[in-house]
């Protein structure tokens, strides 16, 4: 499923806020001891752990093999698959699926066969509780990364899927999902790394963007988003880069 290259290391002391803002979703899940929940597209597994918590037995799964690793070292007690969620064959009825920060990196195309995972893995009235990047997510970073690219003769795809309330619904709506809750909302997000935070969030999470371009023209067009966001996302007093995040949450319900 995603094609970016993920270092497990790097994502967690880099970006550790993943897992911070990640907790709230966990508190809507709401595990309850004894539960069978489905974490997907578990990363390192922090998440996992803090369902695993509750008194869970929790599955988490992930496409990227050094991300499970990372999360089969940190937490040697739980399960964890390696696994792509549109092929991901359950064992059992789960009375939840889980997702955090995991589902924009599905291409647009592919949501209706995880959707279609998720149904079958849940048992009836299972719940499928989650977020992602939702519509405008990032879209000033983005848009910078685009000018640079373009200023340079260069294109590139999205490699990130963020729909909107009314885009998702329905879709959960085929599947069988009936949405209870869904929000869209701006969620600002402060970087780590100070100074070089920015640079440091793209080359992470936005590297396919970057696909093809020497490593000269990356510093210069790092350099250059750099330029065109400080005025705007970057605090001189704290030293920090604040990101336009937008979410997606939901809680929908098998009928
Ligand atoms: C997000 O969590 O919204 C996100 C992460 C990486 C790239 C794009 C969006």
């Amino acid at each position: 499923m995603p094609e970016n290259e993920w270092d497990p290391d790097d994502y967690d002391e880099g970006h550790g806020f993943v897992a911070e803002y990640g907790a709230d979703v966990v508190g809507l899940l709401a595990p309850q001891p004894g539960e069978r929940v489905l974490d997907l597209g578990c990363g390192t597994g922090t998440l996992t752990a803090a369902i695993a918590d509750s008194g869970v037995d929790v599955v988490g799964i992930d496409a990227a093999e050094s991300m499970v690793e990372q999360a089969r070292e940190s937490y040697p007690d739980l399960t964890f698959e390696v696994a792509d969620a549109r092929e991901y064959e359950p064992n059992g009825a789960f009375d939840a699926v889980f997702s955090n920060a995991a589902l924009h990196w599905v291409p647009d195309e592919d949501h209706d066969a995880v959707l279609a995972m998720v149904d079958e893995a849940l048992a009836d009235g299972g719940r499928f509780v989650a977020e992602l990047g939702g519509r405008g997510n990032v879209s000033r970073v983005e848009n910078a990364v685009r000018a640079e690219l373009a200023d340079r003769g260069y294109d590139a795809d999205s490699p990130w899927y963020f729909p909107s309330v009314g885009e998702y619904a329905p879709r959960l709506e085929r599947h069988g999902l009936e949405v209870t809750e869904a929000v869209l909302f701006d969620r600002p997000t402060e970087l780590e790394g100070g100074e070089s935070g920015l640079r440091e969030w793209v080359e992470m999470f936005g590297d396919e963007l970057l696909d093809g371009v020497s490593e000269a023209e990356r510093t210069a067009i790092l350099d250059g988003v750099e330029g065109r966001l400080r005025p705007d996302l970057y605090d001189p007093e704290t030293g920090r880069w604040t990101a336009d995040y937008r979410r997606l949450r939901f809680v929908a319900r098998k009928a």
